[in-house]
Order: C-alpha cells, then structure tokens, then sequence
C-alpha cells in the first residue's frame, strides 16, 4: 500500500483550531500516515532525514493554514531545504519523480472573498499556480487539492457559534481528506 506523508506547516499547532482538529480527526482514523510537524521541527533540522522521510512516501500531504495567500513561512523553509536541486529537480534530482502531491489547507476568508468580485479579487485555485508548478518542476502528479472557507477562529474576538462552525467545518476538512487519500492509495496500490 502506499504511504502517506503529512507534513503539518501550523507554526504552532497549541493555537490552531482548524489544523489541530483537522489533524487529530486523522490521528484517530484508522489510516496510517508518517507526520512531520514544523511546529516542532522549528527551522533548523537534520535535512538528509526529512529527505528519507520524503523518499519513503508515495503521497506527500502539505496540511497548512493559509498564510498571506500561501503557505506558512515555516513550511516553505523546509520545502527550500528539502526539495533540493539534486534531490528533487535538476539533471540528476529525481526522487519526488511520480510521487503525488496533495495539498490540504484551511482557508480564514469565505467563499465569496474569492471571487474576481471579492475583497482577494481571484479564486483560490489562482494563488495555487506555484505549488502546482513545483510538482510539475519535481515530476510529482498535482492532486486536486483539499480546502475550506471561512476558518478563522480568534479566541477572545469570534464567538463560540463560531467556534463550534470552525469545528464541524474542520471535521468534514479531514474526511474529505481521507476520503481523497483512501481513493488515491487504493489507485497507487503497490
Ligand atoms: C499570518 C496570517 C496570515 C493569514 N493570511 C490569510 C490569507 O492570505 N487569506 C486568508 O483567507 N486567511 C488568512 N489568514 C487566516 C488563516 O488562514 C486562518 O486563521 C487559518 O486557516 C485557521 O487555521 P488554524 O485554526 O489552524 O490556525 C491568515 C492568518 C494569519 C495568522
């Protein structure tokens, strides 16, 4: 069967909402996955291992909140690192080569924000353009990707209606998660 890796890019998951949920619903199915968290590999890791970690996996997850239209930070130093010329583009770089990449990420805005009408003035599959051409770059398969609108939990400002919709929400995120992931694995079935 094949494996999963999920690499987390909250920077700190003790104040997520969204994301924790998210990962603790798939922490308690039955599916098995190896996960990364840059909360606590923090910035500076032993690189070779996480490029053991990427070799072993036949679907790489990027689970993250949206950040200023992309990923966090955190996440992308440890793209930079990882996905080095030589190891996953470049004449001689071919280890993501055929691996997929899906990415799941949680959304503060809503729906109609995301709109060429809307306050971000394009829909969300336009700011995906990079990460899509990073796997092309890579030779990975682009999945289609797994997201939700209107995420945003700030404790002390949003209600606990919100709360409780920010959780629902986050629950039917990561069955739509693993559904993609059961789905994906059974066609990659080795
Ligand atoms: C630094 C920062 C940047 C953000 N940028 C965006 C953004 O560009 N678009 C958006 O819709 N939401 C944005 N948000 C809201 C987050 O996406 C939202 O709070 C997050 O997905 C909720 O997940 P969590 O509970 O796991 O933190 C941003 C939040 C922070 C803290």
């Amino acid at each position: 069967m094949a494996n999963i890796l999920l690499v987390s890019g909250h920077p700190d998951l003790n104040h997520s909402l969204a994301n924790k949920t998210i990962l603790t619903k798939m922490e308690e199915s039955d599916l098995p996955f190896t996960l990364r968290r840059m909360d606590l590999l923090g910035w500076d890791f032993d690189i070779a291992r996480e490029q053991e970690y990427v070799k072993q996996a036949d679907i790489i997850v990027f689970q993250f909140p949206l950040y200023w239209y992309s990923f966090p930070a955190i996440i992308k130093n440890w793209v930079e690192k990882v996905f080095a010329h030589g190891f996953a583009y470049g004449s001689t770089g071919n280890a993501l080569k055929g691996k997929h990449l899906l990415l799941s990420f949680t959304v503060g805005g809503g729906a109609d924000h995301y709109r060429k009408d809307g306050q971000n003035r394009h829909p969300i599959e336009e700011f995906l353009y990079s990460f899509e051409q990073m796997a092309s770059l890579c030779q990975m398969k682009y999945e289609k990707p797994v997201y939700s609108f209107g995420m945003a939990y700030i404790p002390g400002v949003s209600s606990e209606e919100d709360r409780n919709r920010v959780t629902d929400l986050s629950i039917s995120h990561a069955e739509r998660l693993m559904d993609a992931l059961r789905s994906l694995r059974k066609k990659t079935a080795h």
